[in-house]
């Protein structure tokens, strides 16, 4: 059985698999209409079941459309109006999930509930996001990064702002793909030492924006309040020496590249000429979400990897 509830999971080799099917399945489709299956239809028949406690649009949207393009059906359903909503156990739902469907892909707060899921379901579990990690995001941002023509050995990438759960991956994903990310983010908002450790010697955490940035080959930024986190104004404010701006940009290699999961919040954590610029790559990042997915399914079905 094969949970993908963190990019340990998969591997330097799981990952590079999943990277590799993902630009061959997206070359074999370009230009169809997007309700079309894959020609292979590799997952015809399955069933992937969707489970949200948190907001979603492109988690949501991707992993409905992935399923479908792999030949198989999805059933989404928003955590609240389930029997989840009215304190059924994850235990109990990832029975009956299993029962009905072939996977479950769960978006969360509690990182032990994924945890959770996958020790009793009998299908294969997918972190769709907890507070504490988002894989499936960093497969789809490593896939526009090696589309930009950038490999990922020796890589350098600045992270700014929040210390949340897309650095988290972002750092296990430096250990495990031999990439260096530095994060600049103010004191209070750092990612925890157990995050940092997940780099494996190629993460650190430094103050100063610029020199976080300096010669890096792809700039990351992210929300500034996550999901279930309050609206702090003293947060916003600790955070607005982050902002990824185009003087910022300037310390980066002149091919830099940014990156930001979506949602944005413009005029916060990133400027508007940077976000909507020349170096910003973000509609290619989010529709790679679906390509990314594809190739998590089939890892977790066993088909490559
Ligand atoms: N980046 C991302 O996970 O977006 P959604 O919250 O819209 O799924
Ligand atoms: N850090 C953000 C990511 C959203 C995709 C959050 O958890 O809300």
């Amino acid at each position: 059985m094969r949970h993908f509830l963190n990019l340990s999971d998969a591997g330097p080799d799981g990952i590079a698999a999943m990277l590799a099917d993902a630009l061959d399945r997206k070359a074999a489709r370009a230009g169809w209409p997007r309700g079309r299956a894959d020609a292979d239809a590799p997952l015809a028949g399955h069933v992937l079941a969707c489970v949200f406690e948190k907001n979603s649009t492109r988690t949501r949207v991707s992993f409905d459309m992935a399923i479908r393009q792999l030949g198989g059906t999805s059933i989404v359903m928003d955590a609240g109006t389930t029997q989840l909503g009215r304190g059924e156990t994850v235990a109990d739902t990832a029975r009956i999930l299993s029962g009905y469907c072939d996977a479950i892909m769960i978006r969360t707060d509690d990182h032990i509930k994924v945890e959770e899921m996958a020790a009793y379901a009998n299908v294969p579990v997918i972190n769709g996001l907890t507070d504490a990690s988002h894989p499936c995001q960093i497969i789809a941002d490593l896939l526009t990064i090696v589309e930009a023509g950038k490999a990922l050995p020796g890589l350098k990438v600045a992270w700014l702002g929040d210390g949340n759960n897309v650095l988290a991956s972002i750092m296990e994903a430096a250990g495990l793909m031999q990439f260096d990310v530095t994060a600049a983010c103010p004191r209070g908002f750092q990612p925890s030492d157990a995050d940092v450790a997940l780099g494996k010697g190629r993460a650190r955490v430094v103050a100063d924006p610029a020199e976080a940035v300096a010669g890096s080959d792809v700039v990351v930024t992210d929300s500034w309040i996550s999901m279930g986190q309050l609206h702090a104004d003293t947060k916003l404010k600790a955070l607005m020496p982050y902002q990824v701006t185009s003087q910022l940009m300037t310390c980066a290699k002149p091919d830099a590249v940014f990156l930001h999961c979506l949602p944005a919040h413009r005029g916060e954590e990133v400027a508007a000429e940077v976000i909507d610029g020349p170096q910003s790559l973000i509609w290619a990042e989010a529709a790679n979400r679906l390509h990314a997915q594809k190739s998590v399914l089939r890892w977790c079905f066993g088909q490559i990897g």
